[in-house]
């Protein structure tokens, strides 16, 4: 059985850094959600064609850089020559896509803690964990303000198997409280996890005391609305994590 670390969980987790105010991912964005009071961050790595960590959301390039095609099929050396905040606005022009390793830098030099979401290309599920989670061993040492979560079930078992001393969390999202799993408590075992990470959009009153009831903390994703954060909170969910940290944190009770 493994022993989880003790986790400080903040009442507001920045969203891919501060991802309503500056590019999503990026070392600005991450400074943003600082600069607003944001504790926490949450940030989605992936690999490179040649295997380098990078945050980055979507599979391909298209969205939010001006390069085009398949992450997975580029190299780190061409990834790291594109152009990733004119996308955003034009303020943001010259901004690059960070490595895993250059984030934590700046993660560390803001004292913020981590919610890495580890975002496979397809077929890529394990390496992108194995790769991901040795960068951040030998750079993290705060394993309080560490917590390791993934869509991806083989992603999941990976950060199970070699990151079994850090807080995981069981990552679940959708479109409606139809798509929550029937088994999550038999997943949340299996995959021995510290927290529950819930869309949103899946949460229901009911869904949640049955979280709470199990001893699990509870995150929701991605909340930007006073009215819907003070929803949340009322529901009992510990940390939301959002878009707009200043918004969020002007809002909500932040005291216990
Ligand atoms: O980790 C919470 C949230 O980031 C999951 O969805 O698509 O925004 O990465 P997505
Ligand atoms: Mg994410």
């Amino acid at each position: 059985m493994t022993h989880f670390m003790s986790i400080n969980l903040p009442k507001a987790i920045g969203h891919r850094g501060a991802a309503a105010y500056a590019p999503e991912n990026t070392l600005e964005s991450i400074a943003t959600a600082a600069d607003q009071g944001a504790k926490w961050v949450e940030l989605d790595v992936k690999l490179t064609r040649d295997e380098v960590p990078i945050l980055f959301h979507d599979d391909i390039l298209d969205r939010t850089t001006n390069g085009s095609g398949a992450v997975a099929e580029t190299d780190y050396a061409d990834i790291s020559s594109l152009e990733a905040g004119s996308w955003f606005g034009e303020s943001f022009a010259g901004i690059q896509i960070p490595t895993l390793e250059e984030a934590l830098e700046v993660i560390i030099l803001h004292d913020l803690g981590l919610n890495l979401e580890i975002k496979p290309c397809p077929g890529r599920e394990k390496e992108t964990a194995e790769a991901a989670l040795d960068v951040l061993t030998q750079i993290w040492d705060e394993p309080e303000n560490i917590l390791i979560s993934s869509f991806q079930h083989v992603s999941r078992e990976t950060a199970r198997d070699v990151a079994q001393d850090w807080n995981r969390g069981l990552l679940i999202g959708g479109q409606s409280p139809d798509e929550i799993p029937d088994n999550w408590r038999e997943l949340a075992d299996y995959l021995d996890v510290k927290t529950m990470n819930i869309g949103s959009k899946i949460l229901t009153n009911d869904f949640a005391m049955d979280i709470i009831d199990e001893g699990y903390p509870l995150l929701v994703y991605t909340v930007n609305q006073p009215d819907e954060a003070r929803r949340m909170q009322q529901m009992g969910v510990d940390s939301i994590i959002t878009d707009a940290p200043d918004i969020i944190l002007e809002n909500i009770l932040t005291t216990h």
